[in-house]
């Protein structure tokens, strides 16, 4: 009995011990980073975005595209928020192709954001979303159901994650990155720190640029977030107060045959 028992202690040790070195080789690195959207609560920080959008437009934009968000998208409230002016302006130093005219003219708020100019490059907006799970150990993605961890927190570790380590492949440099699965990203390092400026004269550091553009992306892929938790909110409110009301008037309903048992023995 006490040699079974050691076995399959023995075995148990053995199998963590494995998928530990297993999971060594292969796992990501991706940290947790507060954002102010994550909690039930949590809604975007409108000036967070606007300077998010901000990278985006200065640095990730010359590679990157956004194709399934429209400009007018900007003015939103619960997002960016930018008066219309201001959303009629950004939209107008894009061009795109108009199939009437035949040419190409300046962007309207009811188009999108251009394709991705670098082919390799994949398009972002729903970025955020597709790269959410599978963090954490063993990549059963406990982190994310823990720690609230997802697409933005790997943004974030992606665009801090490179080690100036590279190496050439078939024609084409890889960079080393602790965040990227398999270690090496053919994108060079976008952010090195104070690369846009901040009329608000919030901090440049690669990380608060990382978490501004991250924040954006989120934005990109999930715009009515601030509408569905209030909406989720007020559900569950209703629900409290129609659990509350049925179970009074259950008990209002039943409460004369109760009585009537108690007091009446019958027959
Ligand atoms: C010089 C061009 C270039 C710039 C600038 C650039 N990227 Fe990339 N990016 C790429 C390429 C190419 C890939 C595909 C990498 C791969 O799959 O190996 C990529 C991939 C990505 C990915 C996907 C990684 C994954 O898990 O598949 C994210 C997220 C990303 N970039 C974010 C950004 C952000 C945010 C910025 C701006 C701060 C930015 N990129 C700027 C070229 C660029």
């Amino acid at each position: 009995m006490i040699r079974k028992i050691a076995l399959s202690a023995f075995t148990v040790i053995g199998l963590v011990a494995g998928g530990a070195a297993l999971a060594a080789v292969t796992e990501k690195k991706v940290d947790d980073y507060a954002f102010s959207f994550e909690g039930p609560f949590g809604t975007y920080d409108q000036m967070q975005l606007q300077r998010g959008l901000q990278v985006y437009t200065e640095i990730c934009a010359a590679c990157h595209g956004l194709q399934y968000v429209p400009f007018r998208a900007l003015g939103y409230d619960g997002g960016p928020h930018l008066p219309e002016d201001q959303v009629r302006a950004y939209a107008e130093f894009y061009e795109v192709f108009d199939p009437e005219l035949d040419d190409f003219r300046p962007a309207k708020p009811t188009d999108h954001f251009p394709q991705s100019g670098l082919e390799s490059a994949p398009d972002l907006s729903l970025m955020a979303k597709a790269r959410a799970g599978f963090s954490g150990p063993y990549g059963l993605g406990i982190n994310q159901l823990f720690k609230g961890m997802g697409g933005p927190e790997y943004i974030v570790s992606l665009l801090v994650g490179y080690t100036g380590e590279e190496k050439e492949e078939a024609g084409t440099i890889l960079y080393e990155n602790t965040a990227f699965e398999g270690g090496y990203i053919s994108m060079s390092q976008p952010l090195w720190g104070d690369d846009v400026e901040y009329e608000d004269g919030s901090p440049t550091e690669i990380e608060d640029l990382a978490k501004d553009v991250a924040a954006f992306l989120m934005w990109t892929a999930e715009p009515q977030l601030n509408a569905r938790k209030e909406a989720g909110f007020i559900a569950v409110v209703f629900l409290i107060v129609l659990s509350a009301l049925l179970y009074l008037t259950n008990k209002r309903i039943w409460a004369p045959i109760k009585k009537g048992k108690a007091a009446t023995p019958a027959e």
